[in-house]
C-alpha cells in the first residue's frame, strides 16, 4: 500500500481506498484503508475550507490573530473573515448520539489487531498509526473544558492488543500535558481520533496561536460548532463524527522503545523511549474507514501539507521581518532544513540581518541549517533563478556566514553532536554600498513592448510551442 500510495502521490493522483487490505499474519481485514487524502495542494486547501487562491488571505488572518494590535494590512484580513473570527469563540455542541461511538469495544474486547494499521517500510518496528489526532487536557482542567484541550498529530506505535506508544516530541502540547499529570504521578486520559474530518486533521497539525483551540478552529473552518460527545471510558469529550476513537490512559512513568520507523528525512529513526498508553475502549462508526499515510523522503503527504502551512505562515513572518518579500522551504530538503528568502534589499548587511532574525526571532527556523538570501527579482521557488543568483551575486569568501553549536533537530545525524550543529547563511543578493568596491553589473532585460510582441508572435505562428 505504501508503494502504491507513493507512486500515485508522486503523479499528483487521487485519494485511494484499499477495500480488502490483508495482513501478514491475520489475513483479510474487513475495514478499508484510505490514503492520499492530502496528496495535492488543492486538497489541503479544500481541507481548510478555502481555494488555493485564498491561502494567502487565510495566512494574513492567522497573522492578525497572533498580533495584539494588528497593523492596518492585517486588520483588513480580520475583517474579511468575520465569521471565522466569531466562530473561534463559540462553544462546542454536545451531541448525545455520536456516529463515532456507534460501536463500542471495551475491557477485554479491545483488540487493536483488528484494525488494518500499516507497517509501512521493510525495517519498521511494527504497525504505526500515522494520522492520529491525539486529544489531551492539562492536569486540573475540567473534562468538559474543551477550550483547554490540545489536539496534535503524533505518530502512534501499536505494541499489542491494548497498548500503544505515543511519540510526542518534548516541545509539543501533548507532551506538556503529560508532564503536568506525570509530575503528580497520575495517569492522563487520552483520546486518539482516527479518521477525523479534514479540518480537524489539519488544525491538529497546524502550529496555531497558543490562544486558539484546534477543535474550535476546525469548527470555524467547517462553519459549524465542533460536535463533541463524552468518551465512553475516560473523562474527555471526543469528536462525534470521526471514524474511530481509541480511548485510554497514558502512564505517568511506563515507557517503551518507540521505533525504528522510516521518517520524513528519508531515513529510519533510532528507537527512543516514549510513554505507553493503555487502551480502555475502541469506538467506531458503522462500516468505518481507516485513514492512513506514510512518512518518507519527500514527497510525502506531510511535505505537501508543510508547503501549504509555510505559505500560511508567510504573513506572520512578514509581520516580524517586513523586508521579506517571499520565502520558500523546499519540501525536498525535509520541509524545514533549507530556506530560500527573497528580500527587498535597501542597505548593506541586510541579508545577514534577515538570516539572523529568521534563526533567532522565529523558533520554527532553529532547525533550518541553510538559508540562502536573494533579491526580490528572484523567485525562491525556481531553482534556476536561485542558481543564477548564486552564480552571479555571491562570493564564497565574502558572502558566506557560518555558525557553530546552534540548536538542531536531534534527527539530523549529520550534525556532530545530537541537538547541536552548525548553520550556514549564503548572501546571494546584489551587493550595495560598502559591501563591494566593484562596479556592479546591470541586469539585462528586454523592454515590455518587445516581450509582448515576441510572445504574441510565437503564440500565433508556433502555437505547438505553447501546447
Ligand atoms: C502526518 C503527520 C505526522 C506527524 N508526526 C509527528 C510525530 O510523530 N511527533 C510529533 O511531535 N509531531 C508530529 N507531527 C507534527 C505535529 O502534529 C504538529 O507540529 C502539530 O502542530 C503539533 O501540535 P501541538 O503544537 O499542539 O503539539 C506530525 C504531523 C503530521 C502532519
Amino acid at each position: 500500500m505504501t508503494a502504491v500510495h507513493r507512486a500515485v502521490l508522486e503523479a499528483t493522483g487521487p485519494v485511494l481506498q484499499f477495500d480488502q487490505p490483508t495482513g501478514a499474519f491475520v489475513g483479510r481485514f474487513d475495514i478499508p484503508v484510505v490514503v492520499n487524502l492530502f496528496g495535492t495542494t488543492e486538497r489541503v486547501a479544500a481541507g481548510l475550507g478555502v481555494s488555493p487562491d485564498e491561502l494567502d488571505d487565510l495566512g494574513a488572518f492567522l497573522a492578525a490573530l497572533r498580533t495584539p494590535t494588528p497593523p492596518s494590512g492585517l486588520r483588513e484580513a480580520l475583517s474579511r473573515w468575520p465569521m471565522l473570527k466569531a466562530a473561534l469563540s463559540t462553544r462546542p455542541k454536545l451531541v448525545k448520539t455520536a456516529t463515532s461511538q456507534h460501536v463500542c469495544h471495551s475491557g477485554t474486547d479491545v483488540d487493536l489487531s483488528r484494525l488494518p494499521i500499516q507497517t509501512h517500510w521493510p525495517q519498521d518496528a511494527g504497525p504505526l498509526i500515522t494520522w492520529p489526532v491525539v486529544i489531551t487536557r492539562p492536569h486540573g482542567s475540567e473534562p468538559d473544558a474543551a477550550q483547554a484541550y490540545n489536539a496534535g498529530v503524533y505518530r502512534v506505535q501499536v505494541l499489542d492488543r491494548n497498548r500503544l506508544i505515543m511519540r510526542w516530541l518534548p516541545h509539543r502540547g501533548g507532551a506538556a500535558h503529560h508532564r503536568s499529570w506525570a509530575q503528580r504521578n497520575e495517569k492522563m486520559p487520552v483520546a486518539i481520533v482516527l479518521g477525523a474530518d479534514p479540518a480537524t486533521l489539519l488544525s491538529a497539525a497546524l502550529p496555531l496561536p497558543e490562544t486558539v483551540s484546534e477543535l474550535a478552529f476546525a469548527g470555524a473552518l467547517n462553519q459549524n460548532r465542533p460536535r463533541l460527545s463524552p468518551a465512553k471510558s475516560v473523562p474527555l469529550l471526543v469528536p462525534a463524527d470521526a471514524e474511530f476513537v481509541l480511548e485510554g490512559w497514558a502512564s505517568p512513568s511506563e515507557t517503551a522503545p518507540e521505533g525504528p520507523f522510516g521518517d520524513h528525512t528519508g531515513y529510519y529513526n533510532p528507537a527512543e523511549p516514549f510513554p505507553v498508553m493503555h487502551v480502555t475502549a475502541i469506538t467506531h462508526r458503522e462500516a468505518p474507514l481507516y485513514l492512513s499515510t506514510y512518512t518518507g523522503r519527500p514527497p510525502d503527504e506531510p511535505s505537501i501539507i508543510g508547503e501549504v502551512f509555510n505559505r500560511l505562515a508567510l504573513p506572520t513572518i512578514r509581520a516580524q521581518i517586513p523586508e521579506i518579500h517571499d520565502l520558500w522551504l523546499p519540501p525536498a530538503a525535509c520541509s524545514y532544513r533549507i530556506a530560500i528568502v527573497a528580500i527587498d534589499k535597501r542597505y548593506p548587511g541586510q541579508a545577514r540581518r534577515v538570516m539572523m532574525a529568521l534563526w533567532g526571532m522565529l523558533p520554527q527556523f532553529s532547525y533550518t541549517k541553510m538559508i540562502v538570501a536573494v533579491d526580490a527579482d528572484i523567485d525562491p521557488r525556481n531553482w534556476d533563478d536561485v542558481a543564477w543568483a548564486l552564480a552571479t551575486r555571491m562570493d564564497p569568501g565574502r558572502d558566506v556566514m557560518a555558525l557553530d553549536r546552534t540548536p538542531m533537530d536531534y534527527l539530523d545525524f549529520a550534525s556532530p553532536e545530537p541537538g547541536l550543529a552548525g548553520k550556514i547563511g549564503i548572501d546571494a543578493t546584489t551587493k550595495i554600498g560598502s559591501e563591494t568596491l566593484r562596479e556592479w553589473g546591470i541586469v539585462m532585460r528586454e523592454t515590455n513592448a518587445d516581450h509582448a510582441f515576441a510572445e504574441d508572435l510565437v503564440n500565433r505562428l508556433m502555437p505547438e510551442l505553447r501546447a
